[in-house]
């Protein structure tokens, strides 16, 4: 069974985060979510990776070559118009085992692959659905489910007193290849509200199952600083690079940390960071690999990519910055999201 991970998709949610790059390199933890992902599911036995790719795709295949760094094999499925989520799991049918698992690249999520496997070998039908349950399903496609755990319909944003459950899409499914041929080839095509619906009304046998542990789709700039929160506080148990060194704080190796600075945790510090005298870095602080801070920052819930630049005396709060920026001094700034190039414009 080989692992199909779709990583096509704009991102558009996260921009300017992902304006010049696919959504799934976005960093988690100082290292690219998608390899996370890869790592995790070679750790439930998957060995061969096909990656449906679309928005920046050399960016990903410059990443991960063939796969040979992390022990597996990945090969690369290039969608030459955007196929959405259906027609890019088609496009790359020829990639694919006769039985595989399709995976969301965007989910962070502490997979059960197993427990998803055995149920989608019991029931005998052709398609798994993870679910997750969330509390208010009024913005999602919900299920509605028989005694088996067969999937009978999904209502789409359904009022909170018509919603026949709180059940949605989790983004991982597990399909027999022989429902690709229910699904037209060379044009656009959304699993969700076209393969899907199809599926069940052709009676294949489409099943669900919950899906348990952490859960968080990084889709929104509020859910990405979430997932960041819930690895510090450990609610989510993912592994953090980087050595904790007392509790709920993480320092890479070469960091040099000035006289007079606090650490407040959680906050996880990544490598050959230097941060300057009698600056308080967290609570909730992530800063990538090679970062420089200056002196009297303060810095709290802000998530820093790689390479940032912080000068003197600027106050961060709520903050997301893309790779290699750089802030002049004496700033204040608040929820503000920037890559490089904004900052170079503003
Ligand atoms: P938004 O533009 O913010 O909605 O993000 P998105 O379209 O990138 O993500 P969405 O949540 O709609 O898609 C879920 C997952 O499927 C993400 O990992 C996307 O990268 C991926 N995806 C979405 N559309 C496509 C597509 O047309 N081709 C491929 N290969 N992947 C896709």
């Amino acid at each position: 069974m080989n692992a199909l991970l779709l990583a096509g998709g704009l991102g558009t949610r996260l921009r300017p985060l992902t304006e010049h790059m696919p959504k799934p390199m976005a960093l988690v933890a100082n290292r690219p979510w998608l390899e996370h992902l890869v790592i995790q599911l070679k750790d439930q036995g998957i060995r061969d990776f096909v990656m449906a790719v679309k928005h920046y795709p050399e960016q990903i295949r410059n990443y991960f070559g063939d796969g040979g760094k992390w022990g597996v094999s990945i090969r690369y499925a290039v969608e030459p118009t955007l196929r959405g989520t259906a027609g890019a799991i088609k496009n790359a049918e020829p990639l694919l085992d006769d039985r595989f698992l399709v995976v969301n690249a965007d989910i962070v999520h502490e997979i059960d692959l197993l427990r998803l496997l055995e149920y989608h070998v019991q029931h005998g039908g052709k398609v798994t659905i993870g679910l997750t349950e969330v509390d208010d399903p009024t913005q999602y496609g919900v299920v509605e489910q028989d005694g088996s755990g067969r999937i009978l319909r999904f209502v789409e944003k359904p009022r909170l007193e018509e919603a026949p459950s709180r059940r949605i899409n989790a983004g991982i499914y597990l399909m027999e290849k022989d429902v690709l041929r229910h699904i037209p080839d060379h044009r656009e095509v959304s699993i969700e509200r076209e393969t899907f619906p199809l599926l069940i009304e052709r009676n294949v046998g489409v099943y669900g199952k919950v899906v348990t542990g952490y859960w968080m789709d990084m889709g929104t700039k509020e859910r990405y600083r979430r997932i960041h929160w819930d690895l510090l506080n450990r609610t989510c148990r993912l592994p953090i690079p980087g050595q904790e060194s007392g509790s709920g704080i993480w320092v890479g190796e070469d960091c040099r940390i000035g006289p007079g600075v606090l650490l407040v945790p959680p906050v996880l510090i990544g490598n050959r960071v230097d941060i300057g005298e009698r600056s308080i870095v967290g609570p909730f602080a992530v800063i990538g690999d090679d970062c420089t801070i200056g002196r009297y920052v303060r810095c709290s819930e802000t998530i820093m990519w790689d390479r940032c630049k912080v000068n003197d005396a600027i106050h961060l709060n709520n903050c997301i910055f893309g790779y290699g920026l750089e802030l002049g001094s004496k700033q204040i700034l608040h929820e503000a999201v920037m890559n490089r190039m904004e900052a170079m414009q503003a």
